[in-house]
């Protein structure tokens, strides 16, 4: 048996370049993966090349229901036996918290945790640019969970490029309740004709994330698309956030979970407070995941 953690992530910064020829778009964002979200657990056992997967949902929230062979892990496990040969049969329970479409990386996450756990399990040891290959197979942001941490990341999501992870932050979660779908999402950011906003170099970036959250230079392309689209509850959101003493507010990935960064984790927790009488809003404080993916 064999039990991994599957963390959520934020994206600290997030700015579409542009939409290149395989239908993608170059990013460049800065991820934080955080000390919360999935778990999974593996068994072998059953018919050989049968997955069972069970999953329990620990989300408050109605409608948020994968179908096990629509899973992302399902896909995982199949990749994973395509390049390894490893075909003993699977029991995979899932518990979920990262709510779906919520721009947090639950599916990704969950995919991820899902090779480097069969690396484990089947002693195949691919070597970690097979992994690789397998992560950006499955989606975008797959291969940031490999290694997980703070990262900056660009390319369509699969240069990644470990950074220092900022200490003595609480980050506070506030899922609102509805599914952001990520391809749509892209699609009303190419519609948009307003210029994108200039972004900061690389190295500006990287170097911000040493200094104080207040003075971030961190925004994220998909809110003022949102916003000008009537999505009034982002800026609603992120307002409360800055008023409940965040140092910093943003959206995550393309929504819809928007968060705020603390430096003093009283007022963090006083905000989840705040949000609690929210019906249907997922609220939260967390830290910043400083190991790497451990098993
Ligand atoms: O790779 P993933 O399955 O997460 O992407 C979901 C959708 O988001 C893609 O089909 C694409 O429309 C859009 N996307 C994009 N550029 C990226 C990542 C995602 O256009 N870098």
């Amino acid at each position: 048996m064999l039990n991994i953690k599957a963390p959520a992530k934020i994206n600290l910064h997030l700015a579409v370049k542009g939409r290149r020829p395989d239908g993608f778009h170059d990013l460049e964002s800065i991820f934080l993966a955080l000390d919360w979200g999935d778990s999974l657990c593996f068994d072998c056992g059953g018919a050989e090349a049968q997955c069972a997967i069970q999953t329990t949902w620990d989300i408050p929230i109605d409608g948020a229901v994968i179908q096990p062979e629509e899973n992302i892990v399902f896909k995982a496990v199949s990749l994973f036996r395509e390049r390894s040969g490893f075909m003993q049969g699977l029991r995979i329970r899932l518990a979920k918290r990262i709510p779906l479409g919520a721009g947090l990386g639950g599916g990704s996450s969950d995919a991820a945790a899902t090779l480097l756990a069969l690396n484990r399990l089947s002693g195949a040891e691919l070597p970690l640019a097979a992994l690789r290959e397998l992560a950006e197979d499955l989606g975008s942001d797959v291969p940031f969970f490999l290694s997980g941490g703070a990262a900056f990341v660009s390319g369509r999501g699969e240069r990644i490029e470990p950074l220092v992870v900022p200490e003595g932050l609480s980050v506070v979660l506030v899922y609102p309740g509805f599914v952001s779908n990520t391809r749509l999402a892209f699609a009303l950011l190419d519609a948009d004709s307003h210029e994108r906003r200039a972004s900061w170099s690389r190295e500006e970036l990287i170097q911000a994330l040493g200094g104080k959250p207040a003075d971030w230079p961190y925004h994220n392309d998909f809110l003022p698309v949102f916003l000008a689209a009537g999505m009034e509850v982002y800026g609603d959101l992120l307002g409360e956030l800055r008023r409940l003493g965040a140092d910093f507010a943003a959206l995550s990935g393309s929504g819809s979970t928007c968060f705020g960064i603390f430096s003093d984790e009283r007022a963090a927790s006083r905000a989840v407070e705040t949000f609690r009488g929210c019906e249907g809003f997922i609220k939260t404080v967390v830290k910043p995941l400083t190991l790497g993916m451990g098993i």
